[in-house]
């Protein structure tokens, strides 16, 4: 029926989703779970917020789709109107679509309108998407690999600097004023650096303080654009409404997707009207448009989930929420040495495994791991190239005893792992 490559692994425990409330999910067995993903961090305001759950009844009853750029209607101007509030710039513009490698697919065009230049910079470990122009910038070799000979080649990889040390940023400087200042190796001139705030996907990678503002200074000079991605961490996950403010970086084009919706399919490309207008007017027909842009009833979930947010104080809320999970984290974590330790910000958190040095990645240890919590009622995700990464990333709404709860679990089967390993 389903194509074998998005079928669960062969042998792998397999929850049937049949309903989703809060934190927590039942399968079709009648198993409550706690889900500790968010659903690849989509339920930001938790699954079936009440609030939302009525935008989409209200919603349905009267305008399910729409027609995209054609025919506006008014939840996708309510939708862009608050997005334009919480942004950075004074004046922003937005192209709305439904996935996020839509959402980089437009930045990255907005980019090459704005400076002419096809050239990009993006990170190792970077993740952006699967759509062939995401992809291109997708670090992963998983993902890569079998389509190599279809990428853009104007994309160039730098190093990308972790905080604990892992790649200093005396690695990544030398690399990026080189790609800045010389172009790709082709010699093709970079118009675009696309990174995230935290890498997500590479295993909650999270950049030295100062690494963005840096970066930023450095891509401006260069007459590059900054894309930032913060699909992942965007609306609230990491503590504030936008990854960005801590970093205290303004960029040229900000990506959001997965909870944007509310959990409907939508995604949007951001950016100040000066660098947006490298679109042109309109004669009738777009020339970067999708069949669904602006969908109403995801725009008006949209809407109700930003409404939450802020309402809810869920920035705030995953903040005191995620520190204490890695502060209980961390402290147990602690009695099993240094092959295991945690990293993130707010509810964006990893924890990481090593070999029993302490230095090289535990392969697959993450996988092991979410295989085991799933088997105790807990949903993880594995995260890092090698799996060697548990990735946390809960609804918002986590309620803080129910999150030492699950770092307790969490710490006892790393525990399990570790001593297993010898
Ligand atoms: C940082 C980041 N960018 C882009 C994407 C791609 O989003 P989508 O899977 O909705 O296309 C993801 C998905 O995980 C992501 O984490």
């Amino acid at each position: 029926m389903e194509s074998r490559n998005v079928l669960p692994r062969e042998g792998a425990l397999v929850t049937f989703w049949d309903e989703a409330l809060g934190v927590n999910v039942r399968d079709s067995d009648g198993n409550v779970l706690l889900d500790l993903t968010g659903a690849f961090g989509v339920a930001l305001a938790g699954h079936r917020h009440p609030r939302i759950v009525e935008a989409l009844e209200r919603g349905g009853g009267r305008l399910i789709h729409g027609m995209g750029d054609v025919q506006p209607s008014r939840e996708r101007l309510e939708l862009l109107e608050h997005l334009s509030s919480l942004s950075p710039w004074r004046s922003c513009r937005g192209v709305l679509s439904s996935s996020g490698s839509e959402a980089v697919e437009t930045a990255l065009k907005t980019a090459f309108l704005a400076t002419g230049r096809p050239g990009i910079l993006a990170f190792q470990g970077a993740y952006h998407g699967l759509t062939m122009g995401a992809l291109a910038t997708t670090h992963r070799e998983h993902f890569r690999g079998p389509f190599r000979p279809q990428l853009s080649p104007h994309v160039a990889f730098a190093p990308f600097p972790v905080e604990e040390g892992e790649v200093g940023e005396k690695d990544v400087w030398p690399k990026v004023d080189q790609l800045l200042d010389e172009g790709t190796p082709d010699g093709i001139p970079v118009g675009a650096v696309v990174v995230e705030p935290i890498q997500g996907r590479a295993g909650v990678r999270v950049p030295p303080p100062g690494f963005l503002s840096k970066l930023a200074e450095r891509t401006r000079r260069a007459g590059a654009l900054l894309i930032l991605d913060e699909i992942f961490t965007g609306l609230g996950r990491t503590g504030r409404i936008f990854a960005l403010e801590e970093a205290e970086v303004i960029p040229d084009l900000l990506c959001l997707g997965k909870g944007l919706g509310g959990g409907l399919p939508l995604s949007a490309c951001l950016g100040p009207e000066e660098v947006m207008d490298a679109w042109p007017p309109s004669q009738g027909e777009a020339v970067h448009t999708s069949t669904f842009l602006g969908h109403p009833l995801a725009c008006r979930t949209g809407k109700a989930l930003l409404e939450v947010l802020e309402e809810e104080e869920l920035p705030d809320r995953a903040r005191d929420t995620g520190r204490l999970m890695a502060q209980v984290l961390a402290e147990e974590i602690g009695n099993l040495g240094p092959r295991v330790r945690v990293r993130g910000r707010g509810l964006f958190l990893g924890v990481t495994f090593h070999d029993s040095n302490g230095v090289e990645p535990l392969d697959h240890a993450g996988v092991q791991a979410a295989e085991i919590l799933l088997s105790r009622g807990i949903i993880t995700l594995p995260a890092g190239a090698r799996g060697e990464v548990l990735e946390l990333t809960p609804p918002l709404v986590l309620d803080p005893e129910l999150a030492r709860y699950a770092a307790l679990q969490v710490t006892e089967v790393a525990g399990l792992l570790v001593s297993r390993e010898g």
